[in-house]
């Protein structure tokens, strides 16, 4: 007992004179953590790129977007020849805005003013000042443009500027308000100059804060989108370049990939070439593009191993698209059918567009819509049953009959278009516009149950050779319609459309079997 208590009062001696010590001991760790964290945390310099870096981009190197590129190569010759500008009293643009879809070139342009323009050129992704830490993005921007503006004339480059751009406010810490901020004061604050531009790349100019977007700021916003035919026709020739080419017409390939972006045709050439290799040929043919064409848009070649009865309903489910889209004038000439499984779909319907198009009727969206709709009408008329299958086809006949009553006022009221922001539209208007998509989505599930009624042969027969072969090619297609009356096919007008100008059709295409519906030529309202 003795011997435990002089122990305890051994301990507490040795404490009070060392307490003063174990403190220190315990500072000088907290400290040492303190620096390690600081050490470890990463340091992100902007990256300077040389003209001769091995990389570089030259504006040949980039087809198709003309536009983007004329204001690019204007801001180019100003910061070589400011003279003859300035004479005129112009100054240089403080920045430019390059926005548009993924995968479109906005990076790649921006690689090639580095490469062309023999100004400084610093780049950093907006990433870059997003940090946990207060005041570090801001401080990051700070030392971006106090590097760049030691080595005027410099262009400066932030990619994907939507990660600090966004509208202020909406960020719960501040951190990235603050990094916000420090950009506008570097853009048009007391230290510009007028020798440094800022080139910015960004998804999204509707999410960016409209002090960025002010004059004075990024002046100039530039819309880079997915390339028009002959863009597309040039980036293909840009990939192909270094690829030895045999029997493709480029011309063709770019004619059928309408809406894809310049990524796109740069994976599809890749593709090509990888199929080429596989098959252990010399040049890449139009073969190839073909199937790398099909493994972008559609996917991977799955080795799903359906039953028979699976893929009866299947071969039924495509040949109804396939007969709807060939029936309709406006919708997309139809490519390819196949049963085999890409991606997540069990079976693909590929229509290829004839040329691009920036506008579309409400007949064509009525009849893209029956041409969705028509692979569940067929299993339900087939088997008298319908399946999960059509799930993904439903969902975008839900966003077209969406958008057609809230977007572009194309219900049978017509007016209005759904207000953007808070503002709510009132009960009676939402039920309103719910019957009027049901209506559209009615009329269009009609058109296409007409339709294969009435072609009941054809459909078999599709369906027939798709389970046979798996895939079907426009020949056989071709083969299959022989022989039906088809309206002909012209752009820009939808089915109703056209019925009023061509002439009348024969009896077969009205279909008999179901009367209480008017005939699909016949218009309702025209
Ligand atoms: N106009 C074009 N000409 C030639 N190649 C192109 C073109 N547009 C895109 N590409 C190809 O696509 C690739 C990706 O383009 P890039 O990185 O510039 O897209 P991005 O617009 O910056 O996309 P994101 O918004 O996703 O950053 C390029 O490396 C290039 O191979
Ligand atoms: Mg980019």
């Amino acid at each position: 007992m003795v011997l435990a208590t002089s122990l305890v009062q051994d301990i507490q001696n040795w404490s009070y004179q060392w307490s003063g010590a174990v403190m220190i001991v315990f500072f000088a760790v907290i400290i040492y953590v303190m620096l390690r964290m600081l050490k470890a945390m990463p340091r992100v310099k902007p990256q300077q790129i040389k003209p001769s870096s091995s990389q570089s981009v030259a504006w040949k190197d980039i087809a198709g977007a003309d536009e983007a590129k004329a204001e690019l190569q204007e801001i180019v010759e100003f910061l070589r020849d400011p003279k003859q500008f300035e004479k005129l009293g112009a100054k240089v643009p403080k920045g430019i805005l390059l926005h548009g879809p993924p995968g479109t070139g906005k990076t790649l342009l921006a690689k090639a003013v580095a490469h062309e323009s023999g100004a400084q050129f610093f780049a950093q992704s907006a990433a870059a000042f997003v940090e946990m830490f207060a005041g570090l993005g801001a401080a990051r921007i700070r030392r971006l443009f106090a590097i760049a503006r030691k080595q005027e004339p410099a262009i400066i480059f932030i990619d994907e500027l939507d990660a600090v751009g966004g509208r202020r406010g909406a960020d719960f810490s501040g951190e990235k308000d603050q990094t916000l901020n420090q950009l506008l004061v570097e853009m048009d604050g007391f230290a510009t100059s007028g020798r440094l531009v800022v080139i910015a790349a960004s998804n999204l100019l509707e999410k960016l804060d409209p002090a960025l977007l002010r004059p004075g700021r990024f002046d100039r916003q530039i819309f880079v989108t997915p390339p028009d035919v002959k863009g597309r026709r040039g980036v293909l020739g840009v990939h192909t370049r270094d690829k030895p080419l045999g029997d493709v017409d480029l011309g063709l390939v770019a004619q059928q990939t309408s809406g894809l972006t310049g990524a796109d045709l740069a994976n599809i050439c890749n593709e090509a070439a990888i199929f080429a290799a596989r098959r252990g040929g010399k040049s890449i043919t139009g073969g190839d593009f073909d199937q790398a064409l099909e493994r972008v848009i559609a996917g991977v070649q799955s080795h799903r191993v359906l039953n028979a009865h699976e893929k009866r309903v299947v071969a039924f489910h495509e040949a109804g698209h396939a007969l709807c889209g060939e029936l309709l004038p406006s919708v997309d000439r139809v490519h390819r059918i196949s049963i085999v499984p890409r991606g997540r779909a069990l079976g693909y319907t590929l229509n290829l567009p004839a040329e691009d198009r920036y506008l579309k009727t409400r007949e064509e969206l009525l009849d893209y819509m029956t041409v969705l709709l028509g692979g569940r009408v067929a299993e339900q008329i087939v088997f008298g049953a319908i399946t999960t299958g059509a799930s993904d086809d439903l969902k975008r006949v839900a966003d077209i009959a969406h958008s057609m009553v809230h977007d572009y006022a194309m219900g049978s009221a017509g007016v209005g278009r759904t207000p953007d922001g808070p503002v709510r539209l009132s009960e009676t208007t939402l039920r309103l516009r719910d019957e009027e998509r049901r209506e559209l989505i009615d009329e269009s599930r009609r058109a296409a149950r007409r339709m294969i009624v009435a072609h009941r042969a054809q459909l078999d027969a599709l369906a027939a050779q798709l389970l046979s072969n798996e895939v079907l090619d426009r020949d056989a297609i071709d083969r299959v319609m022989a022989g039906v009356p088809r309206l002909e096919r012209r752009p820009g007008v939808g089915l109703r459309v056209v019925a009023a100008a061509a002439p009348p059709v024969s009896p077969a295409a009205v279909p008999a079997a179901v009367p209480a519906d008017p005939p699909v030529v016949a218009p309702k309202d025209s």
